[in-house]
C-alpha cells in the first residue's frame, strides 16, 4: 500500500494559509511529489490535488484528469502570466470541500503558466477552458482560497449553513 496524505477538510484553517514557494527542487520535493500523484489517484474522483490541501505548505500541484489516469502534470511554484478577457462560469467542486457541493464560479478562458518541473526547470504551458479552471483553482489552493471563497455573499452564506448542519 503506497503512503498517501489525508486530505484536509474545509473549515481546516490550513486551507487558508498560503503555500511558501519551492526553493530548490531535490530529492525531498520530489518525494513530496510521488506521494502526492499516489493521494489524487487513490481518490476516485479527483482532478488535482494542491500541497496546500495536504498540510504540506509549498507551492506545488499534480493533476491529472485523463481518463486513463497516465497525464500527469506537476507544476512547482506555478505562476499565470497571462490570462484572456474571454471568461468561463462552469460548476465546480473540491476534495477538500465535501458534501457534494458544486457551484459555478468564474475563471479566465485561457491563461498562460510559467512553472518548474520535477526536474527543477521552468516551463511555461497554454492551457484552456477544463485544464484551465483547473490549474486556476489549484493556483487559488496555493493561495489559500477555496472556490467557495469566490460565491455571492448569498450563495456563500447557503454553503455556510449546510456546513453548519453537517457538523452538528
Ligand atoms: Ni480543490
Amino acid at each position: 500500500m503506497t503512503d498517501v496524505y489525508p486530505i484536509l477538510q474545509h473549515p481546516d484553517p490550513r486551507l487558508s494559509q498560503p503555500g511558501q514557494p519551492v526553493e530548490e527542487v531535490n530529492d525531498e520535493i520530489r518525494a513530496i511529489i510521488k506521494k502526492m500523484f499516489a493521494t489524487h489517484y487513490a481518490q476516485s474522483n479527483c482532478a488535482a490535488l494542491a500541497a496546500t490541501q495536504l498540510g504540506v505548505p509549498l507551492r506545488i500541484t499534480v493533476i491529472d484528469f485523463s481518463h486513463e489516469k497516465n497525464e500527469p502534470l506537476c507544476l512547482i511554484n506555478p505562476e499565470i502570466i497571462e490570462r484572456s478577457t474571454d471568461m468561463l462560469n462552469e460548476f465546480e467542486g473540491c476534495m477538500s470541500v465535501g458534501g457534494r457541493i458544486n457551484e459555478r464560479v468564474k475563471r479566465h478562458q485561457c491563461i498562460r503558466v510559467r512553472a518548474l518541473n520535477e526536474a527543477g526547470e521552468s516551463f511555461e504551458i497554454e492551457a484552456s477552458d477544463f485544464l484551465s479552471r483547473c490549474i486556476q483553482h489549484e493556483i487559488d489552493h496555493l493561495d489559500g482560497i477555496l472556490f467557495i471563497d469566490h460565491l455571492s455573499g448569498l450563495k456563500r452564506k447557503m454553503v455556510d449553513r449546510k456546513f453548519a448542519r453537517r457538523t452538528q
